[in-house]
């Protein structure tokens, strides 16, 4: 049943068209308890210079061919060869188009890979991207091959009322029996990726949308039954979305339906589907009892993403998949670009930045490491990474740093006409810029080539009147053996005076090119000189990270402390605290594994205290000023021979410093930030005032000495954001207490029937960093609500320890790892690609310290032995151990 590894890898240096176009697809799918017929019919024609003779080879995956007819005749034997994997049809015309039927038989009740047609709680529904298309009936499977479709579908009134494809509704009715029809059409052009249908009992809640020019929309969001009143906030956001792509890029809705279905079995977040939008209930499904406000913020920008595919992804498809960043880190640049504006743009900027340096960094600086633009791959559903997706779009970024806002925007403008019902290259997508911008950006572009994370090197000199900054570009020769020259890298930069204000910036002399506030450096090395006048200027370089690099800037510490004060820019000041409550981390750390008391520097706890205080900023960024480092950033700071225990330890030093200096004031501010009995509200400002609420629990709570009083927090809290941070600063800070297990208790059997409140009780207790940590694990595997078949309780448990809790993963006698180890061996068997998702939590284990290392080795070692990997996991484990 499995695809074993074949060892094939994919090049883009091979790519060619296709020998045959596909015009048109008619399908007919009906579905039945216990098995699915599919007939399609598909219009094809050979290409003008494809030889004449060529057959035509159709990729399939774990198919049965149950009907093949050409033009309404059956192919006979000797015209075709059938395997589970690919169809191959000789004999077919020379010219002008012809219509193959091929008929196939499916399983869907027994599809636990989740992609193709599969059940999700009785719903029938479809994963077809990357190459899930392929495992409902033979095609080209590619997404330059580009086709309308119209999809009938039957099924029984009663299991299914509700029939979904993509495009629009054209007919439906009853059928003999108990079974009904519905016909969908779509006009617009399509990859097979792209391809959807749904069908179930299904609750509708409905809206609708005028666009600029008048279309109207009929708006739908499905969910499981009795569930839509928790998709209000989901419709909201949706229509937040089509009037900001409107409004920010003039792109408007092109049907006249939009239809979401939120279901509880999906690998990822959610699909961008023409049309039919497939999510993960987790990116739809919200209230304030049960979700919390950072489920609201990624509703939202889940549901922002999806939607803007519809113009970069679908509308503008990618040639092939190396090109995946294409639509990926573009329209994560989107989604990001619309929460600034619906949000906090600082706020915003500050937390993307976080999860770029959490998971971007780390996989550009190991042995996963691959460019934005790979150039080859064995499996594809292995390259929706960070790098292609949160680093991508930081290449957009630079993009418009670069040009502009307004060339960046006639760049857009001239990408989206050109394009329009084409599958398109990053090159076809950076030549529309050069144009806009009038500008050559062929060095620009090394930075979808060149993997790894290039590090930035600022020296100051300060001399009679003069600032000289020393600017130094280096890429290490990563394992991805992809080059290292000198990047196009703008720096955005401010020279601050004591007083906190900007100083006009003006250079004497200078070895790149400065452009307002940002410099272009081209080259490896360059110098610039600044006239300043009698007082040194601070400088606050890289403002608002704009090029993702690891900077290194010799700065005073009292520098740092100044601008952590008073930097205008706020990501400045962000980043001025972050680096200073990093080093302070780094040495405590350092200090206890070698068996000194770690110190912290009374300088850098005041100046966290400060800023939980400053009235001056809103309370969303205090909340990420105070928070210290977790203890797997910590790690990435020291970045070898890495010692958790030792991590943990010099973090709870730092929160008990941070507790005595500013405990009572902490305190006074919680209760000022608290909202009262006042009913909930999901705006930004509520949900900033909860999380600064939040990011000082900790502080508060260490300093006492019993769990009682967050005990008592947890029982009074009226919503889940508070519930959520009481209990998990209950299992952090007091583990093994009555308190902790009675809250527990309590929190499941509230939401013992919710599933997505049920996941994070099972991540709650994957975190918590008890020494027997392994054993309990083993403990909730066994427990009646977990199972490996639903990836989202999956991630819950597994990836909730492996990926949160650093102490207990790694523990030093190999225990963790060989769990973690076991477990996906078991996961792989049902869901490769679930399975080789969890498994990059390995990707860091070279930099620990020695025994740990040995320890993960054999672990991914024995793992990687096995004969029935997928190649989804077999491909991660080969580059992780490699
Ligand atoms: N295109 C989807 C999104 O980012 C991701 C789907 C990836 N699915 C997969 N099986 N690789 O919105
Ligand atoms: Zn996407």
């Amino acid at each position: 049943m499995l695809r074993t590894d074949d060892g094939h890898i994919i090049r883009l240096e091979d790519y060619r068209p296709t020998d045959f176009a596909i015009h048109h697809v008619e399908m007919l799918v009906r579905l039945m308890e216990g098995a699915a017929e599919v007939v399609t019919d598909i219009t094809l024609e050979r290409r003008p210079e494809t030889s004449e003779t060529a057959p035509l080879v159709l990729d399939g995956d774990e198919l049965v061919l149950t009907g093949l007819h050409l033009n309404g005749e059956p192919v006979t034997a000797e015209q075709f060869d059938a395997s589970p994997d690919q169809l191959t049809v000789r004999g077919l015309p020379a010219r002008g188009r012809f219509v193959l039927r091929v008929e196939t038989r499916l399983s869907p009740e027994t599809n636990t890979q989740l992609m193709g047609l599969y059940r999700s709680n009785g719903v029938w529904c479809t994963q077809c991207e990357a190459e899930g298309f392929r495992r409902i009936t033979y095609f080209l499977d590619r997404p330059d091959v580009l086709a309308t479709y119209r999809v009938r579908l039957e099924a029984d009134r009663a299991s299914a009322p509700v029939l979904l494809a993509n495009g629009n509704p054209m007919e439906s009715g009853e059928l003999d029996g108990s079974r009904h029809f519905a016909v969908w059409d779509d006009p617009h052009p399509k990859p097979s990726y792209l391809f959807a249908l749904v069908a179930g009992d299904l609750d509708p809640l409905e809206d609708r949308f005028t666009t600029a020019s008048g279309r109207n929309v009929k708006l739908v969001i499905f969910t499981e039954k009795g569930l839509s009143h928790r998709a209000t906030y989901a419709m909201d956001a949706l229509k937040r979305s089509m009037v900001w792509d409107e409004r920010r890029f003039g792109r408007e809705y092109d049907l006249d339906v939009f239809n979401i279905v939120a279901i509880s079995d999906f690998n990822m977040g959610a699909m961008e589907n023409k049309g039919l939008n497939v999510f993960n209930h987790k990116y739809v499904l919200l209230d304030p009892d049960t979700a919390t406000d950072s489920d609201y913020a990624g509703v939202e920008t889940v549901i922002a993403h999806e939607y803007f595919h519809n113009w970069t992804g679908n509308r503008i498809t990618c040639r092939d998949w190396f090109q995946l960043c294409l639509k990926e880190g573009l329209t994560v640049y989107r989604d990001q670009e619309f929460s600034a504006d619906e949000r906090s743009r600082p706020v915003k900027r500050i937390s993307s930045v976080h999860g770029l340096k959490a998971q971007q960094f780390p996989e550009d600086q190991g042995p996963l490491q691959h460019p934005v633009r790979p150039t080859r791959y064995r499996e594809i559903n292995n390259f929706y990474t960070a790098t292609v997706y949160e680093k991508g779009a930081e290449l957009v970024r630079m993009i418009e740093t670069i040009l502009g806002a307004e060339n960046f925007r006639s760049g857009m403008d001239l990408y989206f006409e050109r394009h329009d019902g084409e599958a398109a290259t990053i090159e076809d997508f950076l030549r529309c810029f050069e144009e806009a911008g009038d500008t050559d950006l062929s060095q620009f572009a090394l930075w979808y080539h060149q993997a790894g994370t290039p590090t930035l090197t600022i020296t100051e000199q300060y001399d009679g009147g003069q600032l000289t900054l020393i600017l130094e570009q280096d890429l290490a020769k990563g394992a991805a053996g992809t080059g290292t020259h000198p990047f196009h890298m703008p720096i955005r930069f401010g020279l601050v005076s004591r007083a906190g204000e900007d100083l006009a910036i003006e250079p004497v002399a200078g070895e790149a090119e400065i452009e307002g506030d940002v410099i272009h450096l081209t080259t490896s090395r360059a110098e610039l000189v600044f006239e300043v006048g009698g007082e040194r200027p601070l400088v606050s370089i890289l403002r608002d990270f704009s090029a993702p690099v690891t900077l290194r800037h010799d700065q005073p510490r009292e520098a740092r402390l100044a601008l952590a004060a008073l930097d205008p820019n706020p990501f400045g000041r962000w980043r001025a605290l972050t680096d200073l409550t990093g080093d302070m981390l780094r040495s405590a750390s350092l200090s206890e594994t070698e068996g000194r008391g770690a110190t912290y520097d009374p300088a850098v706890i005041e100046a966290l205290c400060r800023s939980a205080s400053d009235e001056a900023l809103e309370p969303a960024l205090r909340a990420l000023m105070v928070t210290l480092p977790g203890e797997p950033e910590i790690a990435r700071l020291i970045g070898s021979e890495i010692d958790p225990e030792a991590i943990h330890r010099a973090r709870r030093g730092a929160l008990r410093a941070l507790a005595e200096a500013g405990g009572p004031e902490f305190e006074r501010l919680r209760a000022s930030l608290s909202d009262g009995s006042a009913p909930f509200s999901a705006d930004a400002a509520s949900a900033g005032r909860r999380a600064l609420r939040a990011a000082l629990l900790p502080a508060v709570a260490i300093a006492q000495t019993s769990a009682a009083p967050l005990f008592a927090e947890f029982e009074q809290a009226s919503n889940m954001t508070d519930r959520l941070s009481a209990i998990s600063a209950l299992v952090q800070l007091f583990p093994g207490s009555d308190e902790t297990r009675s809250a527990l208790d309590a929190f499941y059997r509230r939401f013992e029937s919710d599933a997505l409140v049920l996941d994070k009780w099972f991540t709650l207790q994957a975190t918590a960093p008890s020494d027997g940590s392994v054993e309990a694990m083993e403990r909730l595997r066994q427990h009646p609500k977990f199972t490996l078949g639903n990836p989202n309780r999956a991630r819950a448990l597994i990836g909730g320890f492996a990926s949160g809790n650093q102490r207990g993963f790694n523990r030093a006698d190999g225990a963790g790892y060989r769990w973690v180890a076991e477990q996906l061996g078991e996961l792989d068997r049902l869901n490769p690609q679930t399975a080789a998702r969890l498994a990059t939590a390995f990707r860091s284990w070279r930099s620990f310290d020695a025994p740990r290392r040995a320890a993960a080795e054999a672990a991914l070692r024995d793992l990687a032995s096995r004969n029935d990997l997928s190649r989804d996991l077999s491909d991660i484990l080969t580059r992780t151990l490699g």
